[in-house]
């Protein structure tokens, strides 16, 4: 096998999809007497640096999760100081996104955001619609469980409408109507704070992904952390089930 599921720049492989659970940002404030919405505010400058370091490497595709479909949930303070933060930094980074050639997209039902916000984005995601250097995925109210029930529902109208055949539904094809069906492949998937889980994001895409867990709060991940869990990828065995002389062999 011709690595296809890497980019082979000096034999190192480099992940072509990477999302990352940003997690950690409340504690990063607590630990410093300060409030957890100073904790997002810190956060920002990672989102920057983790997108700078993606392109640098050359990894195809950054996928960030910024908001559960859980996150709703929180005190409605925070809610709303989240939604300013993002209006903010959609408006002041999206020209140097286009200027560094990175098409952005918005995934997740971003219909319960405001009418300005949703406005933003879509004219973030026109401006950089044909730009080929990265693809970077903001998760916005985006949770697993929701990805899988809108491809099943979009599914079930084809079928009713009688432009698909339930014969011709399979793992490709769910896959097709997927958020994130337009990227390669997700390789590896790092979540900081130090929590062990998924909390409801990539659940079908993550299927066969690399995980990468690091104590380091959101609010610290820098270019050096990124640096070491994209190096850390070259490591890895990937055995897509086979055994592992199955794929030496390859
Ligand atoms: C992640 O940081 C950012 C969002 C969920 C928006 P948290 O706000 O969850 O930070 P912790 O986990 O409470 O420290
Ligand atoms: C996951 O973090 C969501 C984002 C990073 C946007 P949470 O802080 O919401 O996850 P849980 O609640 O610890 O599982
Ligand atoms: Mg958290």
């Amino acid at each position: 096998m011709s690595s296809t599921d890497t980019n082979n720049n000096d034999l190192q492989k480099i992940p072509q999809h990477i999302a990352i659970i940003m997690d950690g940002n409340g504690r990063w404030a607590q630990q410093r007497g300060k409030t957890r919405v100073a904790g997002h505010k810190s956060g920002v400058e990672s989102v920057r640096s983790s997108v700078t370091t993606a392109r640098k490497r050359g990894v195809k595709a950054l996928t960030l999760f910024a908001f559960s479909s859980e996150n709703w949930l929180r005190p409605e303070k925070e809610v709303s100081v989240l939604m300013d933060l993002f209006m903010f930094v959609l408006t002041r980074e999206v020209k140097r996104l286009h200027k560094n050639d990175i098409k952005f997209q918005v995934i997740g039902d971003i219909n319960r955001f405001s009418g300005k916000l949703q406005k933003k984005i879509a004219d973030a995601e026109s401006l950089t619609e044909n730009n080929t250097g990265m693809v970077l995925s903001v998760a916005a109210n985006y949770g697993g469980r929701w990805d899988i029930t809108q491809a099943a529902k979009s599914i079930a109208i084809k079928v009713k409408e009688q432009t698909l055949d339930i014969e011709d539904i399979n793992e490709n094809m769910l896959n097709q109507h997927t958020s994130l069906a337009n990227l390669p492949e997700l390789d590896m998937l790092i979540r900081t704070g130090g929590d062990y889980r998924i909390s409801n994001f990539l659940l079908w895409q993550a299927a066969y992904a690399e995980l990468y867990f690091t104590d380091i709060l959101w609010p610290d991940f820098n270019e050096e952390q990124f640096n070491i869990a994209i190096d850390s990828f070259d490591q890895r065995e990937r055995r897509f089930g086979l055994t592992g002389e199955q794929v030496e062999k390859k």
